[in-house]
């Protein structure tokens, strides 16, 4: 995610690109910048931080242009600093690139430029484009061209925009996996990561598809394919309000973020799960690989849906790659004086990177001589900063207060990373191309599972007025359980309890009568009649059953009053599709008792107090 806005026209610029970026700071920035053609040459100015910032530095500067490009930032590859923020540059500074996404083959494109005499400055991804084009713009070939055939070259997703100091009438961009729209004006044309950075100045558009290239001139945009087969694009006329832009034409934040887990749940996985090899390739832990073949065992940090997270790793890493795993609240075990050695390996999880708790944690781990790493989705946030590797998850600025698309992606890489101390611990009996296949299909099921949306709107209409709500799940399901309890009360602010629920029965079936909603996470596993047998319990006491149980169970329907329909997938993986319908129905709760979804009360997105 990040903000893209290019201009070629009459008018100024500068305030064009600079108010287009700000509209686009909801999509996340750590760092903005652009490239101007004055002068003869390409000025590049770029600032860590606002995008007012930026406009401070440029407003010094005194720019004048009737070309533009610029970007906000919201790194994957390189901790946000000046140098990392974009455009990037090739080595003569005659050309300029603006990205928004992640290229897989970044690290071997940029191993055979180097070799080719290439100078780098950054340690981005995107800045291989730059380079790359240089490589192929020679004397006969068009600007365009040599973007198209750098292009080829490149796996992953891009949202791409490159103007050049030799056709300075002239802006390229292209688009694979990451939006891009461009704006038609009597004055100018545009180009933007969504409408939001245009409909001030136009609401006729037309949307790049993947695999296309925009040529923008001062006399038109003509669209190509990557293979230069010129494509006709129907202008189109923007209708959405620039508040429903932000939010992708969702209602709200949650809502689009629980709607992006197929596409984060894959990005997650982008580069990194080889599925016919049945190999995982994580990074940020080769240097510590040593570590996890010695370690005693694995302790998993965090807080909130993040500790949830953690508590699902533990039965991934129990049961497939057979290392001891404990989970611990961060908060708790800062003070609990704990029992760390050098044999440890320890993980922090934290979405935003700057949780308190988790921080104070695992500093307390890297003192007592623990190798410490971090599961985090903010590139280069103070978590990140102070573990010595870790994975970055790549789901994206998470805008709404409680975690959804995050605490998928985090799983996604607890099993990756799973799937690689299994292979180091040469762990007998794991066919890894057997789960890495299933793990590829997830995006896929947790797809299916959002078409049920409506269903759980009808089952949230029955029951937005309950007062107390009981979850129970057994395995792996538990802590979908507890996070499936923690979504429904810091939204909607009904009180809610998670349980394993064969632990019912040591207590919480007192509640139980024709009042109590009891949502049942039963998947058909290995355990499913036990979970039945809880069902049947709560029936007994005519509590109000809703189940999430898969597609293929016939029995389910005489025992629950309803029942949302899953995928089946192996136990361990199933939080990462089980806890769908429990984000939809928490949401849409909230949503029928009129809460502020994204921003409940008394809540921040990151707790950086203890
Ligand atoms: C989850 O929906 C909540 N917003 C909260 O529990 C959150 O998971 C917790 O504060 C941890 O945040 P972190 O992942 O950014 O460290
Ligand atoms: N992968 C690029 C980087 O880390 C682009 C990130 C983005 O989409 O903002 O700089």
């Amino acid at each position: 995610m990040c903000g893209i806005v290019g201009y070629l026209g009459r008018r100024e610029a500068v305030p064009i690109v600079i108010e287009g970026l700000k509209r686009l700071e909801y999509r996340g920035y750590d760092s903005a910048g652009v490239a101007l053609f004055s002068d003869g040459a390409i000025d590049v100015v770029k600032r860590v931080g606002k995008v007012s910032t930026l406009e401070e530095a440029l407003r010094a500067r005194g720019l004048k242009a009737t070309i533009g490009i610029g970007h906000t930032r919201w790194a994957t590859h390189g901790a946000p600093s000046e140098i990392n923020a974009h455009p990037h540059l090739d080595c003569r500074s005659d050309i300029a690139v603006i990205h928004n996404g992640v290229l897989e083959n970044y690290s071997s494109l940029k191993k055979r430029l180097l070799e080719n005499g290439h100078r780098f400055v950054s340690e981005t991804d995107t800045e291989v484009v730059a380079h790359l084009i240089e490589g192929l713009y020679t004397t006969g070939t068009s600007l365009d061209q040599a973007v198209r055939l750098a292009l080829q070259q490149v796996r992953g997703t891009y949202g791409l925009v490159v103007m050049s100091r030799r056709e300075p009438d002239r802006l390229i961009a292209a688009r694979r996996g990451s939006p891009l729209v461009l704006g038609y004006a009597d004055d100018g044309y545009f180009i933007a990561s969504d409408a939001s950075a245009l409909i001030q100045h136009t609401r006729k558009v037309t949307y790049l598809e993947d695999g296309e290239l925009a040529i923008i001139s001062r006399n038109g945009i003509i669209t190509k394919t990557l293979d230069d087969v010129e494509v006709r694009k129907a202008v189109e006329e923007v209708t959405f309000e620039l508040e429903q832009i932000e939010r992708g034409g969702y209602d709200h934040f949650m809502l689009k973020e629980i709607h992006e887990q197929p596409e984060t749940i894959r990005n997650a996985m982008r580069g990194r799960l080889l599925v016919e090899q049945g190999e995982v390739k994580l990074g940020g832990l080769d240097h510590v690989r040593k570590k996890f073949v010695q370690a005693r065992r694995i302790i998993l940090l965090g807080c909130g849906t993040s500790w949830h997270a953690g508590l699902a790793g533990e039965y991934m890493l129990e049961q497939i790659a057979k290392i001891p795993t404990e989970v611990e609240y961060a908060s708790e075990f800062r003070y609990r004086n704990p029992v760390i050695t050098p044999d440890d390996v320890v993980f922090a999880i934290s979405q935003s990177g700057e949780t308190a708790d988790t921080l104070a944690a695992l500093r307390e781990a890297k003192a007592r001589g623990a190798t410490v790493l971090g599961i985090v989705n903010v590139v280069g946030s103070t978590i990140a900063r102070e573990t010595e590797g870790g994975v970055y998850i790549h789901a994206g600025p998470e805008i709404g207060v409680a975690s959804t698309k995050a605490f998928t992606a985090q799983l996604t890489v607890l099993a990756m990373v799973t799937l690689m101390v299994a292979r180091w611990r040469n762990v007998v009996g794991v066919d890894q191309k057997l789960l890495a296949r299933e793990l590829a299909s997830l995006p896929e099921k947790v797809a299916r599972v959002l078409s049920r949306y409506d269903l759980i709107k009808r089952i949230a209409e029955e029951f937005k007025d309950g007062r107390n709500f009981l979850y129970l799940g057994r395995g792996a399901n538990f802590p979908v359980a507890l996070e499936g309890a923690l979504k429904l009360k810091e939204i909607s602010y009904i009180h809610a309890e998670g349980y394993p629920a064969a632990e019912m029965k040591h207590g919480p079936i007192a509640l139980i009568d024709e009042h109590m909603p009891v949502v049942f996470i039963v998947p058909k596993d290995a355990i499913y009649e036990k979970v039945i047998s809880n069902i049947e319990e709560v029936r007994a006491r005519r509590g109000r059953i809703i189940a999430i149980a898969n597609e293929d169970d016939d029995q389910i329907h005489k025992l629950a009053e309803f029942v949302i329909p899953v995928p089946r997938t192996y136990g361990f993986f199933g939080p990462i599709v089980n806890v769908v319908p429990l984000q939809l129905l928490a949401y849409s709760i909230a949503v029928a008792r009129g809460t502020n979804v994204d921003q409940p009360r008394n809540l921040a997105k990151s707790v950086t107090v203890e």
